[in-house]
């Protein structure tokens, strides 16, 4: 690859420090950690504590991205954030990641595409750095589900859990950084995963508080289906924009959403479950936050090194999916 690219210059992520077990779970629901470990693979997830946000997980974040690339937040020309669950629905949880930084004023938006949302953020960082339009760009994740999720709902209640990571993005002239991206969306799978209240539609007031409207709804057999579907269709069409073949990639980093929906891709692939991260054990379903997390720990255990070929691939509410490919390091 020859010309302008944008290469990833840093990462960081964060997690809340309550740990919420399946044995924590069991005391609240009718469930078991037999049930939730076979047919999800996960046994805890991080809850944010009294007074933390999608802002202030995604600022954790951010300042270790920033420290990771060496960086001043001064150096940062742009600041795009992925979430499903920002500090309120308006102003941007961006900008408010941002004041937590205390750097001087940048533009700053959300970009909301459900679990999918961070491969959106970084995919429109890329187009934006290699038009020149800007040279840095920060990509944050940041989603706490836990103030979404019906906790008297046990179908959904023992998936989620919150975190944030970040990346940043800038221009470079080598062979690495985001090869090749593959973004789409489906409206009308929309239904199967949604929060029905507090917008135009239904707007909130006590009849949807009572119905339990503010809380996340999914059709989960539904969702299973499609996600075995995209994840494959994501990553087979970024490795085409990627002028790159299945055999190219050193590993890949699905959405952790459930271990049964990864080991089902990667059938489908023809791949090894060997070249994929999986860190859902410990997280459950961070939503956008999920891809940085499990890229930082696949770094921290020696998996992911500079020069390498990983694919980042996501699905969620829209529906949408997306994934790219990208050679990681400066
Ligand atoms: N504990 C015990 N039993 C449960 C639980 C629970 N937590 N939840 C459901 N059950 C029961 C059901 O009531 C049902 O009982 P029944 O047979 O008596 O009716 C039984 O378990 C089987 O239910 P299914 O829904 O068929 O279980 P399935 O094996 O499909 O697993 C799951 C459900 C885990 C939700 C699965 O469908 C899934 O992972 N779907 C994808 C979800 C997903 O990835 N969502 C997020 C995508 S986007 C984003 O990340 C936001």
């Amino acid at each position: 690859m020859s010309g302008r690219s944008a290469v990833v210059a840093g990462l960081g992520v964060y997690a809340p420090e309550r740990v919420l077990s399946n044995g924590d779970l069991e005391q609240m629901l009718d469930t078991s950690d037999d049930w939730i470990v076979s047919r999800t693979g996960i046994r805890e997830r991080r809850i944010a504590g009294p007074g933390e946000t999608a802002s202030s997980l995604g600022a954790h974040a951010a300042r270790r991205a920033l420290d990771d690339a060496a960086l001043e937040p001064s150096a940062i020309d742009m600041v795009i954030c992925a979430t499903n669950t920002g500090d309120t629905p308006f102003p941007c949880t961006a900008g408010r990641v941002w004041l937590r930084l205390d750097a001087p004023p940048r533009p700053a938006f959300d970009v909301q595409a459900g679990c999918t949302g961070w491969v959106y953020a970084l995919e429109l960082g890329r187009a934006l750095i290699v038009a020149g339009a800007v040279e840095r760009v920060l990509v944050v994740a940041t989603d706490v589900l836990s103030s979404i999720v019906d906790w008297e709902d046990r179908s959904t209640a023992v998936l989620f859990g919150d975190g944030a990571g970040a990346v940043v993005l800038e221009a470079g002239t080598g062979d690495r950084g985001v090869l090749g991206s593959y973004l789409n969306c489906d409206g009308v799978g929309g239904p199967l995963l949604m929060l029905p209240a507090g917008g135009s539609a239904m707007p909130a007031n006590q009849e949807t508080i009572v119905r339990r409207q503010h809380y996340m709804k999914m059709a989960g057999n539904d969702v299973f289906r499609f996600a075995v579907r995209a994840l494959p269709e994501a990553i087979a069409g970024a490795l085409e924009a990627a002028q790159l073949s299945l055999a190219d990639l050193d590993l890949v980093v699905p959405h952790q959403a459930n271990a049964r929906i990864i080991e089902a891709a990667a059938r489908r692939l023809g791949l090894d479950l060997d070249r994929f991260m999986v860190n859902i054990e410990r997280y459950g379903n961070t939503s956008v936050a999920s891809i940085p997390l499990a890229l930082a720990e696949a770094r921290d255990e020696g998996r992911l090194k500079a020069g390498d070929v990983v694919a980042v691939a996501a699905f969620g509410a829209g529906l949408t999916w997306g994934a790219a490919v990208v050679r990681w390091g400066r």
